[in-house]
């Protein structure tokens, strides 16, 4: 049976002991799709962050993460394991620099103004893609202005050399519905160009997306997994 890999929900950065640096991601999205790829026999793994909302189906195997270093750390250790990896969870583009960050207690209010330096994140799908096989098929999701859609799901496809984005307008996020379109990456092969019919639950889009990636896994793995690929961690 096939393995996929699903990281869903926002990423904490932090601050101190007690503060983050969060985003609003419910992992609804990313809940679904475990919860139905399970019930359609796919081997389902997830890494969940916090706060997020959690499957219910029997035989998710869950691992937790907070910050996108954690989420780093576990995408290197699972990588190897799947045939497709749907990247849903909201990383953080940013967080505060190490050198702001103090978790063995809380920063004291000192009056005045605060200002915390912050540094990028690392693109972890772009880390993923580096790393992968050439038969994992790689997924990443775009939460894009109505107007821009299309040209930046396009250029995130090529910047991150993944096989398949799922391209929704903005309004997604807190939404219980999605209207979402899956472009392929023609430079890896994957002619798909499919928009949901109108806006549907994000159970609906869950049975959706499953059913497109079925059959492109299908086309793409090889029948056996070496214990070697679903043992090996990678640093990404
Ligand atoms: N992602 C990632 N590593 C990051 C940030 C995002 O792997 N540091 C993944 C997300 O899980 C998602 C996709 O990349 O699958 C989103 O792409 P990104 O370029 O981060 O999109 P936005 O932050 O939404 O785009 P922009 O910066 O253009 O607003």
């Amino acid at each position: 049976m096939a393995r996929i890999l699903i990281t869903v929900g926002p990423t904490y950065e932090p601050i101190d002991a007690v503060r983050f640096i969060g985003n609003r991601s419910s992992g609804k999205l990313g809940s679904s799709l475990a919860d139905r790829a399970a019930e359609l026999g796919w081997e389902v793994r997830i890494l969940l962050g916090p706060n997020a909302v959690l499957p219910i189906e029997d035989g998710v195997d869950v691992i937790r993460f907070a910050s996108a270093q954690d989420l780093q750390d576990a995408l290197g250790q699972h990588l190897a394991w799947c045939d497709c990896l749907v990247m849903a969870a909201a990383v953080a583009d940013y967080r505060p620099k190490a050198c702001e960050v103090d978790c063995s207690g809380k920063r004291r209010r000192t009056g005045g103004d605060l200002s915390i330096s912050l540094e990028s994140t690392p693109d972890l799908l772009a880390g993923c893609s580096k790393n992968a096989r050439s038969n994992q098929l790689l997924v990443g999701f775009a939460l894009e202005p109505a107007d821009e859609l299309e040209a930046s799901a396009l250029r995130k496809l090529g910047e991150k050399n993944i096989d398949l984005i799922v391209a929704n307008p903005l309004e997604t996020m807190d939404a219980d519905a999605i209207h979402a379109r899956l472009i392929g990456n023609q430079d890896r092969g994957m002619n798909i160009d499919q928009t949901t019919d109108g806006s549907i639950s994000k159970d609906a889009f869950a049975a959706w997306l499953l059913g497109h990636l079925d059959s492109l896994v299908a086309e793409r793995i090889s029948p056996a997994h070496t214990n070697t690929e679903s043992t090996s961690h990678v640093k990404l």
